[in-house]
C-alpha cells in the first residue's frame, strides 16, 4: 500500500529550498507527552481549573500558596514527561535548514530536552523559580508551610514560576527576536496552537504579510486556518517526522550540516 506524500511536489521543493524556517509551537505539541492543553475540552486544564483563577498576578498578590500549589502540581506532570516524536522532528529540521527558529508559548521545556538549540519561550520557563519583588532567580528555598509560597532567600518576597501569567507582558527581548525572525522567515510551521492568545497568535499574519508559507499542524480547524497556505490535519507526533522525512529524505544528522 503506498502512502499519499503528506506535501505537495512544489511545497516540498519550497521547504527543501527554505534557507529560514521558524516553528511556532503551542500545548498541542506536548499532548503527546501527556502534558494536558488548556483548551482541549476533553483534558484541557480549562476544563479543571480556570487559570484565569490560578495563573493571573491577581491570584498570587491573593492567594500566592494555592497558585504555588497548582504550578507544583503541574511541574510534577512536566518532570514525568519526556520529548514526543513532534519535538524531535523539530530539533531534526534544525538541524536540516541554515536558520531555523523555534518560537513556543509552552513553558515545559521539552523542546530543548529533545535537542532543538535556538528556542524562543515567549511563555518562560515552568521549571525555573523567582520571587515576586524582584524576579531574583532562585534554584533553592526553605519549604512553606502547608498553603503557602515559599519565600526568597535574597529579599523574603513569595516566590512564583518564571512564566509570563495571564495579563502579564512577554520579555521583550524575546518577544523581538519571535518578531524578527516571524518576519524575515521564507516558511513558518504553526504547530499545535489554538490561536487565541495573543500576542503569539499575531506572528502567522506577520509571517504571512512577508510572504512566507505558513503551513498549520492541528487536528482541528482554528481562527489561523483561514491564513495557512497549507492544513495539515493530525497530531504534530506524527505529522512532524512524516514532513521531515519528505522533505529531508536522507539519514538524520546528528550535526547541522
Ligand atoms: N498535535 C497537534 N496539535 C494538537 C494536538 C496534537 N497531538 N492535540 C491538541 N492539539 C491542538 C488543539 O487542537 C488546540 O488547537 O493544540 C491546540 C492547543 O490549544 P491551547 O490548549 O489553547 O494551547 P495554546 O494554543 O498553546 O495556548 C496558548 O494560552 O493558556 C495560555 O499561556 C497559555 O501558552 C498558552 C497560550
Amino acid at each position: 500500500m503506498t502512502t499519499q506524500p503528506l506535501l505537495a511536489p512544489e511545497v516540498q521543493r519550497y521547504l527543501q529550498r527554505a534557507q529560514r524556517i521558524v516553528a511556532l509551537t503551542g500545548a498541542g505539541i506536548s499532548a503527546e507527552s501527556g502534558i494536558p492543553t488548556f483548551r482541549d475540552a476533553q483534558t484541557g486544564l480549562w476544563a479543571r481549573y480556570n487559570p484565569q483563577e490560578l495563573a493571573s498576578p491577581e491570584a498570587l498578590a491573593t492567594n500566592p500558596g494555592l497558585v504555588w500549589a497548582w504550578y507544583t502540581w503541574r511541574r510534577g506532570l512536566v518532570k514525568q514527561a519526556a520529548p514526543n516524536p513532534g519535538h524531535l522532528a523539530l530539533a531534526e529540521m534544525e538541524r536540516r535548514v541554515p536558520q531555523f527558529t523555534l518560537i513556543t508559548q509552552n513553558v515545559d521545556g521539552l523542546h530543548q530536552q529533545a535537542g532543538s538549540q535556538n528556542v524562543l519561550e515567549l511563555h518562560g520557563n515552568i521549571m525555573r523559580t523567582v520571587c515576586v519583588a524582584h524576579r531574583h532567580p532562585v534554584t533553592q528555598w526553605e519549604p512553606a508551610p502547608e498553603g503557602e509560597a515559599p519565600k526568597c532567600p535574597i529579599c523574603g518576597s513569595v516566590l512564583r514560576p518564571d512564566v509570563v501569567l495571564f495579563g502579564e507582558n512577554l520579555p521583550t527581548d524575546v518577544f523581538q527576536q519571535a518578531l524578527e525572525a516571524s518576519r524575515t522567515c521564507d516558511a513558518m510551521l504553526v504547530i499545535g496552537t489554538s490561536g487565541v492568545v495573543y500576542p503569539a497568535a499575531a506572528l502567522p499574519g506577520l509571517a504571512k504579510e512577508n510572504g512566507a508559507l505558513v503551513i498549520e499542524i492541528n487536528p482541528q480547524e482554528t481562527p489561523l486556518s483561514a491564513e495557512a497556505d497549507v492544513c495539515l490535519r493530525g497530531p504534530a507526533g506524527e505529522i512532524l517526522p512524516a514532513l521531515v522525512r519528505q522533505v529531508w529524505p536522507d539519514q538524520p544528522t546528528t550535526q547541522k550540516l
